[in-house]
């Protein structure tokens, strides 16, 4: 047995946000259809006060779907969470997703107010939410710069109050993972009641550190993290789904168990790339186009005489492919040989270090020689499969 962690996708929330990433209601439905054979426990469908059209939408991913738990933000505020409650309503389990910002700068600066009228309409909305669903999570917006004594005592008022969810954003990205996960060990440590509610990660990666504090903080007592395919999300977006869950799974010493089915991973990614017309850089963890693809000459070696060398995912697992011996003026001749015998052509060790002496010349031209340029090679040698 191990801890199964929810898997909150927000996607449709946190990562449309981004400029340019905006989707209608059929481009929504079917990715909502996508994650939920993806295998995660909750939808984040949509912020249904912001747009009659983000309403309509909200209302129809929760028609489509039947597993997941579809989830409708809102703040703090009456108009949104009745209108939240009635996106809702028609789903098989429905989620509203309410708070409001707990950090000094967002009390002060952006709210004009004080602690205790903060902690007071925390309360107040969950207490209104209650009437719609028996599913409150509740976020503290930036709670990652937020007094841990002020979040424990707001924490402790919304689970009083029925919250089911306690979500703990790090909305600006920018925690350090030791001082996240200490923050959800602290709220651990002093929240009477904690253990009546499931403590939620929201990362942000302004500082690249949202999958690390997203593991800090599930390794500190969090069950539940939010995250978004490809990582998109708000400035420099949210905790990738993708990195987490081969996070778990490719440390099983961790005991830290998903329903994702991993598989899916990288048509999922290039699907939301796609509607939203984000490229995924190719670097990227996981999915990105060269996240098992191997140039240079020392690691096409290793790669070839054994994949585990260099590689610590199968491409399988995720639905890459085959990891990619890409030739480059950086490549030796076994990363040679093994494209060419793949093309059906054999050679000797002589012939190949007469080949590779041209292969670099091609190389050096180009910055990558493709199956063409083999063929090439080939009939320049007279050499035929
Ligand atoms: O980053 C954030 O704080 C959010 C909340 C609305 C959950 O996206
Ligand atoms: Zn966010």
């Amino acid at each position: 047995m191990g801890n199964r962690i929810q898997i909150f996708d927000t996607t449709l929330r946190d990562g449309e946000q981004v400029p340019g990433c905006k989707l209608n209601m059929e481009q929504k439905v079917e990715i909502a259809i996508a994650l939920e054979d993806l295998g995660v426990d909750v939808i984040e469908a949509g912020f249904p006060i912001s747009s009659p059209g983000d309403f309509h939408a909200v209302e129809a991913v929760c028609r489509a779907v039947t597993n997941p738990t579809v989830c409708a933000l809102s703040r703090a505020v009456q108009k949104d969470i009745e209108v939240a409650g009635q996106a809702i309503r028609y789903a098989k389990r429905g989620r509203i997703h309410t708070g409001i910002g707990t950090s000094d700068s967002h009390i002060y600066q952006k709210l004009k107010t004080t602690p205790e009228r903060i902690l007071e309409q925390a309360v107040w909305a969950v207490k209104l939410a209650r009437n719609y669903t028996d599913d409150i999570e509740f976020y503290a917006e930036d709670a990652g710069r937020t007094d841990n004594a002020f979040l424990a005592r707001v924490i402790e008022a919304v689970i009083a109050a029925g919250a089911t969810v306690v979500n703990i954003p790090d909305t600006t990205g920018y925690c350090l993972p030791e001082d996240y996960g200490r923050k959800i060990k602290y709220l651990v440590d002093h929240v009477k009641g904690i253990e009546c509610a499931t403590i939620s990660t929201h990362c942000h990666n302004d500082l690249g550190l949202a999958t690390a504090n997203s593991i800090a903080g599930i390794l500190n007592g969090a069950g539940q993290i939010e995250c978004t395919i490809n990582g998109i999300g708000e400035r420099a977006g949210n905790t990738s789904l993708e990195e987490v869950v081969m996070i778990m799974r490719q440390h099983p010493d961790l005991g830290l168990l998903t329903e994702i089915n991993t598989p899916l991973l990288c048509s999922m990614s290039s699907l939301v790339s796609q509607m939203m017309g984000m490229p995924v850089q190719p670097n990227k963890a996981i999915v990105g186009s060269n996240a098992f693809a191997h140039s240079s000459g020392i690691h096409q070696d290793g790669v070839i005489k054994s994949r585990e060398t260099y590689e610590i995912i199968d491409p399988k697992e995720v639905g890459a492919h085959e990891s990619k011996i890409v030739l480059t003026a950086r490549s030796g001749r076994a990363a040679l040989k093994f494209r060419a015998n793949r093309l059906g052509y054999q050679m000797d060790q002589e012939l190949l270090n007469l080949i590779y002496t041209d292969f670099l010349n091609v190389a050096d031209q180009k910055k990558e020689v493709f199956d063409t340029d083999i063929h090439v090679l080939m009939e320049k040698h007279s050499i035929s499969v």
